[in-house]
């Protein structure tokens, strides 16, 4: 097929970054992005007739935007080459989908497969599946091209929390990848709860602020409770899985405390109404906050970094 190995040795990675670039640059919108990137990719890559993402779900990886036709809307765990992709945490190129296991036809037509998981800061956020009528289309320079253009989408482009996430399978690498995120969440946690301590007086101030650290809160407690207790609790170091059950534990103490204010002062003009009373509050989650964040940094981390060194 003379027309076919033509095009492909000329997909064009580099201009295809340059017009991600662009596409990308002036938005943020997590949709819009993700919409127009699987048009970009589906357009400009030959040979392909499908491009698009899929999260994950409960029950398996759910469709997000893509071009082409329409096509399966749920893939159910452990099943198909978006979930081996997904739950491995790596590229999948599939040379024949009838000879590959399990494999999901969603059109007839597609004959190969390159599948890439979108991955960021140690945890994967679904994936990117590129479909071909032409059995053997991608290639490794394929997967290398497609997963550079994947990783500037993630870079340029916030997953919303609605997407979830899971930990990356595997690697020390990427275990202390997630200590050094709870870390910079930590970071943030303490400027913004000082800000707030600073800002009760002005209502309106104090509510944006209160919504941005439950926004920082909901991503740590779900990293430390998805990542980093359950990867502590099948630790061989006896001391280190005790240390983990005690901090997971008490910090039941410091959430609830947490969705109690968040209930009482997150609606409009709620701190407006009573000022004096959302500073109080606030206050006393703040020092208990501070005080569990100050025993992480300099006793659970350093634990888990001296196991993990
Ligand atoms: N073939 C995929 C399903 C998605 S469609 O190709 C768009 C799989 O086996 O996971």
């Amino acid at each position: 097929m003379p027309s076919f190995e033509f095009e492909r040795e000329h997909a064009d990675y580099d201009m295809l970054e340059r017009q991600v670039a662009s596409l990308l640059e002036d938005e943020r919108d997590f949709i819009a992005n993700a919409a127009n990137f699987s048009a970009l990719v589906y357009t400009m890559l030959p040979l392909v007739n499908w491009a698009g993402f899929y999260f994950p779900d409960e029950d398996g990886l759910v469709l997000g935007p893509f071009g082409g036709k329409p096509a399966c809307t749920r893939l159910p765990k452990g099943k198909g080459v978006c979930n081996r992709s997904f739950e491995h945490a790596e590229s999948v190129i599939v040379e024949d989908v009838n000879a590959f296991p399990g494999h999901i036809a969603c059109d007839s037509a597609s004959r190969s497969e390159l599948v890439v998981p979108l991955l960021s800061g140690g945890l994967v956020y679904g994936v990117f599946d590129i479909d071909s009528p032409v059995p053997g289309r991608f290639t490794e320079a394929d997967r290398r091209g497609v997963e550079r253009l994947v990783a500037q989408f993630m870079k340029a482009t916030p997953v919303p929390e609605r997407y979830g996430s899971v930990r990356k399978s595997g690697s020390r690498i990427n275990e202390r990848i997630d200590v050094q995120t709870c870390r910079d969440h930590h970071v943030v946690l303490r400027y913004l709860a000082e800000d707030l301590g600073n800002a009760a007086p002005r209502p309106k101030v104090a509510q944006a602020l209160l919504a941005r650290v439950r926004t920082v809160l909901v991503r740590h407690l779900k990293l430390e409770d998805d990542c980093l207790y359950p990867r502590l609790q099948n630790s061989s170091n006896e001391i280190l899985r005790g240390k983990a059950e005690r901090y997971r534990t008490e910090m039941g103490g410091l959430r609830r405390q947490f969705s109690e204010l968040w209930n009482r002062w997150s609606a409009d003009g709620a701190i407006a109404a009573d000022v004096a009373g959302f500073h109080q509050e606030w206050l006393s989650f703040q020092t208990a906050l501070l005080a569990r964040i100050d025993s992480e940094d300099s006793d659970l981390y350093v634990a888990v970094d001296a196991e993990l060194a």
